[in-house]
């Protein structure tokens, strides 16, 4: 999109729609109130109004957005903000409104630019690909918007609104890798799209086919990927390079392309959104290219295990046991328990990078669904400082995480009889033992797993800047939390 910043008053602008965000304590000026009984609107957040001045002020429209109290404004207030202002320049199809925020709020003005641009971009995706049909209003698309503000703001505004941009960008990305169907965001095309991403950004892409996994030892995604035509992948994305003083970040995705759950099948109602089980991957692809565009000074390496879970004559069955990456088996009693299995052999390929942190995304378990519903990512750490600070990325970008103790019993609820691990610990705590299995594979090194099979698809979108479909969860929050070790 055209994201413009400009000073001076937007109520002197003409504009066919200018956007007001409005605080239920700050007063507005006179010649907005003047058009306006009070009691109508009070700024109250999600309270919305479309106004038409009449030459009162110099925009044809006024669209007025309640953001509530200021002292209690957060990035999201404006990143919600954003949302509205998009869908009304939608609806009215205005391709280049106007938009301000009448006010200071708590939030640093930097900040507040960069969510209501995230806002505005992503409030306005769609998912249209394979629409036909679609009729002119569905068609029309909101070109950019032109944000007001004190000349002192105007840096302020730039570079927040430019870093918005990025991230918007990079979730946009993750969400049309997520919303693909199956058949076509295969293994081999998820590698595809890293393999493009490299030259899109400079960051640099290695791929190892079913040839090099089996060369390598890569037990783990080669069981998962058996039963299925689509053989796995293993994908590694590298920004800048080991040297003394910049730490190395490991993410990990899981990029399972389609999850019927092999053998131990999933019943139909459970299987139709699993095309969604690579939203880690996703996440990983999305941080990514963020973080090769903001060139942050780090070392970060992007591994996404993929591979296709299908029954099948060649399928990996309930008893098999399968010899890892790490060399540790696994007793495989589930086979739908996949995410983790594919895992462990990235994970442990993470460690060959000696970093300072493991941070790794799956859509992993039902059991995070039912705990945390839509509204939090659950986590699950061996380093409570690195938690810590995924924790306060959340609250910042907004994709909160909530964490789940990992304490000794959860980990020996995954040992075998026959093997050093089995893939399901059982129902209770379903969650913390995935984790727990995943954590066998990371050594010592500082690991966080962000369980996001809540978060990253929905049914029906959870917050206004979603759409129905994938979310693009995990963009957000890493590359706050990669900015913040940046500084
Ligand atoms: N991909 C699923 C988890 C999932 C469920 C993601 C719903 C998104 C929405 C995962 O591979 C899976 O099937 N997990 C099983 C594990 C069980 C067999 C121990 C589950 O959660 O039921
Ligand atoms: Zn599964
Ligand atoms: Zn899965």
């Amino acid at each position: 999109m055209n994201i413009n910043v400009q000073s001076g008053s937007i109520l002197q602008a003409p504009s066919d729609l200018a956007v007001l965000g409005v605080f239920e304590d700050i007063a507005l000026p006179a010649e907005v109130t003047s058009l306006l009984l009070p009691e109508d609107f009070t700024g109250s957040a999600g309270q919305n109004l479309l106004l038409y001045p009449q030459g009162a002020v110099a925009p044809r429209r006024l669209f007025l957005i309640g953001m509530g109290k200021s002292g209690e404004a957060k990035a999201e207030t404006y990143r919600r903000a954003g949302a509205a202002a998009v869908q009304q320049a939608q609806t009215l199809k205005v391709a280049a409104p106007t938009a301000a925020v009448h006010g200071d709020s708590t939030v640093p003005v930097a900040e507040s630019a960069q969510a209501f641009v995230e806002g505005f971009e992503l409030g306005a995706y769609r998912f249209w690909r394979y629409r036909t049909g679609l009729t002119d209003a569905q068609k029309f698309t909101v070109e950019g918007v032109t944000l007001f503000g004190r000349a002192e703001n105007a840096g302020a505004l730039r570079s927040g609104a430019a870093l918005g941009e990025v991230l918007a960008r990079g979730v946009a990305f993750a969400r049309d890798l997520v919303n693909s169907p199956g058949y076509v965001m295969t293994p081999a095309q998820l590698a595809n799209e890293a393999v493009d991403l490299g030259a899109r950004t400079g960051l640099k892409v290695t791929v190892f086919d079913k040839a090099q996994l089996t060369q390598q030892g890569f037990g783990g995604i080669l069981a998962v990927g058996q039963g299925s035509a689509n053989e796995p992948r293993f994908i590694i994305m590298e920004h800048g390079q080991a040297t003394e003083g910049k730490p190395t970040i490991c993410l990990v995705g899981k990029g399972l392309t389609f999850d019927s759950g092999g053998l131990s099948i999933k019943p139909a109602d459970a299987m139709d959104t699993m095309k969604s089980d690579m939203a880690g991957a996703a996440a990983v692809f999305g941080t990514m290219q963020a973080v090769a565009e903001l060139n942050l000074p780090l070392h970060v390496v992007g591994l996404v295990s993929s591979a296709e879970n299908m029954p099948g004559s060649a399928a990996y069955r309930p008893g098999d046991v399968i010899k890892s990456l790490s060399g540790k088996t696994i007793e495989v009693l589930n086979t739908d328990a996949e995410g983790r299995i594919i895992l462990a052999d990235g994970l442990f390929y993470a460690q060959r990078y000696n970093p300072s942190a493991i941070i790794e995304l799956s859509t992993l378990t039902g059991a995070i669904i039912i705990a945390l519903g839509a509204h939090a990512t659950g986590m699950m750490a061996t380093n409570q400082a690195l938690a810590d600070k995924i924790s306060h990325a959340g609250e910042v970008s907004g994709e909160r995480v909530w964490q789940l103790p990992m304490w000794d019993e959860y980990h020996q609820m995954i040992k075998s009889d026959i093997a050093d691990l089995k893939n399901i610990g059982g129902r209770p705590a379903g969650s913390i033992t995935a984790g727990a299995f995943l954590a066998a594979f990371v050594g010592d090194y500082p690991f966080v797993h962000l369980d996001i099979a809540g978060t990253a698809y929905a049914a029906q979108a959870a917050r206004p800047y979603d759409s129905i479909g994938a979310t693009g969860v995990g963009v957000r929050l890493l590359t706050e939390y990669l900015q913040e070790i940046s500084r």
